[in-house]
């Protein structure tokens, strides 16, 4: 299809350019392109179909980064994170980040931590569950015992990514169900499945169904006692996807990180609690002999002799340099005052939900700034997908989902407070909870039920 662009001159408005440009295809390639302004144009036009990020609750994914680091990444959209010789200060960053968060989180030892950035939790989890394969099968090999049924023991609560690690390098996922008001990872549920076949315990710091943290430090007592009785000596690896920037400024106390010995590697998020825009996320190992040499590829044909662990090859660097724009630009001072804000404004948000009549909260945002919530068995009329329809209305995203085994009769609504939502904005959202949930409240009869809603399983 050919597309006139001839006839539209310099003073012509973008929205008779867009005349000119209706039958641009949309799944194919046009012969002609439409120029650099009227796409931009058009583009942003088609972008206000999505939601606003700001009034995303749903996600944990950062939303709002400050100018500078925006400009930053303008500036540094060009450069290749694998091109380590190229743009060898690029990997100097990356090298102080791994070392910062290896410290945040109380890596052994003093010199260079092990560890690498990824495009996020999901590529941190695999590189995780991995090197746990790899050790437990190195470990069979010298008993001389059978590889070929690997296991990994967590709750059922855990992220698709691990989900999708089982899946993906064959290995059985062992999930502990939820048990009553129990929605995560208790330590003897872990330590009762585990055998000499399990490569690892995978125990989550905010948990995505309703941001609590999980017991790691009784889950790592548990498998201390499995192992002195003769049990399998197993290792765990925590997913801290969210938790990892959160627990060190606002729960300093928790003894959740490399302080176990058992915890062997943890991952984290940068584009979540990092305060990064998304595609950043750290894999952290306790030290260098927890991460199997032969998982390491050096490679030389980019100059140099360079070693990676990565499942991508070329990656944006920019996301790591914003990383690291970050922790220099706010210091452990400034981590401690944004998450601490983030807490204050859910366990608020959470405080006057509960105080709203027919909502129960199962989290109250004191572990992460996440908390989930309920309706009171009595109401009968409305659900929480209603709910979250009538605020999806008002331009607030709010995930309504059920729970999976044991809990699949529990539905919920889940609110994640990131940065940038200023206590202001919370008000604003409960004044939108307040008036839908009057508006719900005064139906006398059951709202119809929609075809998705009992299958409107979790999704972030
Ligand atoms: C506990 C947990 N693990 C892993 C992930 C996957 O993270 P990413 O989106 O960085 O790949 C998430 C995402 O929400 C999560 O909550």
């Amino acid at each position: 299809m050919s597309v006139d662009t001839t006839d539209v001159g310099d003073d012509t408005t973008a929205l008779v350019r867009e005349q000119a440009v209706r039958d641009l295809p949309h799944d194919a390639l046009a012969e002609h392109g439409c120029g650099g302004e009227v796409a931009f144009n058009l583009l942003s036009n088609e972008l206000l179909l999505d939601g606003s990020a700001r009034l995303n609750l749903a996600t944990f994914v950062t939303t709002w980064m400050p100018p500078r680091a925006e400009a930053l990444m303008g500036l540094t959209a060009d450069k290749n994170m694998i091109d380590k010789d190229e743009y060898p200060q690029t990997a100097e960053i990356e090298r102080r980040c791994v070392n910062i968060i290896g410290r945040l989180w109380h890596a052994p030892g003093t010199g260079d931590v092990t560890g690498t950035s990824t495009t996020g939790s999901s590529e941190a989890a695999m590189l995780g569950g991995l090197a746990l394969k790899w050790r437990w099968r190195e470990r069979m090999k010298v008993g001389g015992k059978p590889t070929d049924r690997p296991n990994l023991v967590t709750g059922v609560n855990v992220q698709v990514c691990w989900e999708k690690f089982c899946r993906y390098w064959d290995v059985e996922p062992r999930l502990v169900p939820m048990e009553g008001d129990r929605y995560h990872l208790s330590a003897e549920g872990a330590a009762a499945l585990c055998d000499e076949n399990t490569i690892g315990v995978v125990a989550v710091l905010g948990s995505t169904f309703d941001g609590s943290y999980e017991p790691i430090g009784e889950i790592c007592a548990a498998l201390d006692e499995l192992a002195a009785r003769g049990g399998p000596d197993v290792p765990v690896h925590v997913d801290a996807a969210s938790g990892g920037f959160i627990a060190p400024f606002v729960q300093p106390d928790l003894v959740w990180d490399f302080r176990l010995p058992r915890v062997q590697s943890i991952n984290a998020s940068g584009h979540k609690y990092g305060l990064v825009y998304p595609g950043v996320g750290w894999a952290i190992w306790r030290e260098r002999n927890a991460l199997p040499s032969d998982l390491v590829f050096n490679v030389n044909y980019l100059g140099g002799s360079m070693p990676t662990f990565a499942l991508n090859f070329s990656r944006p660097g920019s996301e790591v340099i914003a990383q690291y724009y970050m922790f220099v630009s706010l210091g452990a001072e400034g981590y401690r005052r944004v998450q601490r804000g983030s807490s204050a404004v859910a366990q608020h948000i959470a405080r006057e939900i509960a105080g709203m009549g027919p909502y129960r909260l199962l989290t109250d945002g004191g572990d992460l700034p996440v908390f989930a919530f309920t309706l009171a068995p009595e109401v009968a009329n409305y659900t929480v997908f209603d709910v979250s329809a009538r605020l999806r209305e008002q331009g607030w995203l709010v995930p309504a989902y059920t729970f999976p085994e044991n809990r699949q009769d529990l539905s919920v609504l889940r609110v994640v407070v990131r940065a940038g939502m200023s206590r202001d904005m919370a008000d604003l959202f409960l004044d939108g909870v307040r008036k839908q949930t009057a508006s719900l409240e005064g139906l006398k009869t059951p709202l119809p039920k929609r075809p998705d809603d009992e299958v409107s399983a979790f999704k972030h």
